[in-house]
């Protein structure tokens, strides 16, 4: 198939996004071509995708639903849903990072170069930066980091400065440290194996990041440990906050319900959907995972 071809796409589109808070994206069912799909470690692939310029209308946070190939003959019933990793609009290109561990992933996996890759997207409700922000502070650990990775080129393009804390089990599992680095972002690492990645250390790094006023707001992923350590800090210093939160998903467009987590808002427990609503939900509303 030519790279021409991935300028196909499905008539089938439907506006999302909430005209208050996201522009107005239209979404559709794309034939990407595989430009590459390497491996970054033992655990993860990042694949780079030729798509058509609709696809990278993606704003940061935002996912696409995936048409994984079968990784063992047997059928994949259902699309994976994944955040978009980077969007690199000059070279027509959108790229995922993703951890090889399901059969949807593992069929992603043996993607190879100039195959047809079927992505449904760009959905859901994405990272909101207020222009009032100066400094953001990230906080990510595992394959988290991958969907925090868009908020590197989003804070560049608004020029806020950003410092992101990059939690992993070991030095070989580090995720999007370079990506943030080259869009200007300061890292800080923490590890299981050094014990640096317990939250009493993580809670020291950010109390002086908020004393050294680069923490006009926070921004999570990847763990409910993080999470709750993130709403503390943000309640004591009245900081505000976004997470992008992981679910299970079946249709991706708010149509089944599957997604469907818990929140807290002034007080009432209240249903909603992953999908649709979010992913990226206020941190203080979310109840963790
Ligand atoms: Fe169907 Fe969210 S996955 S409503």
């Amino acid at each position: 198939m030519s790279l021409e071809q991935c300028e196909k796409y499905t008539d089938s589109a439907l506006r999302v996004g909430d005209a208050d808070r996201y522009p107005q994206r239209v979404a559709g069912e794309f034939i990407g071509v595989v430009v590459s799909n390497d491996w970054v470690n033992k655990e993860y692939k990042h694949l780079v995708l030729k798509v058509h310029e609709r696809a990278l209308g993606t704003y940061a946070g935002q996912f696409f639903h995936l048409l994984c190939p079968t990784p063992d003959g047997a059928e994949v019933w259902m699309r994976r849903p994944m955040s978009v990793y980077r969007v690199d609009k000059k070279a027509g290109q959108l790229e995922f990072l993703y951890k090889c561990e399901g059969r949807g992933t593992r069929g992603m996996g043996m993607l190879a170069k100039g195959d047809e890759f079927n992505i449904a997207g760009p959905l859901g409700k994405g990272f909101k930066l207020d222009p009032a922000w100066k400094n953001i502070v990230v906080l990510g650990r595992g394959v988290g980091l991958a969907t925090l990775a868009p908020l590197s080129q989003l804070a560049a393009e608004k020029k806020v400065g950003v410092t992101t804390i990059l939690s992993a089990r070991n030095p070989d599992v580090v995720m999007s440290k370079d990506l943030f680095e080259s869009l200007g972002a300061k890292t800080v690492t923490v590890l299981d194996t050094d014990k640096s990645s317990d939250v009493a250390n993580v809670s020291k790094i950010i109390e002086a990041l908020i004393a050294d006023k680069k923490a006009d707001a926070f921004f999570t992923c990847g763990s409910s440990r993080l999470l709750k350590l993130m709403q503390q800090l943000g309640k004591k210093h009245g900081i505000p906050g976004q997470v992008a939160m992981e679910q299970i998903m079946v249709c991706g467009v708010g149509a089944c319900y599957v997604c469907m987590r818990t929140f807290e808002i002034d007080g009432v427990k209240t249903l909603k959907r992953v999908c649709r609503d979010g992913p990226v939900f206020d941190m203080q509303t979310a109840v963790g995972w």
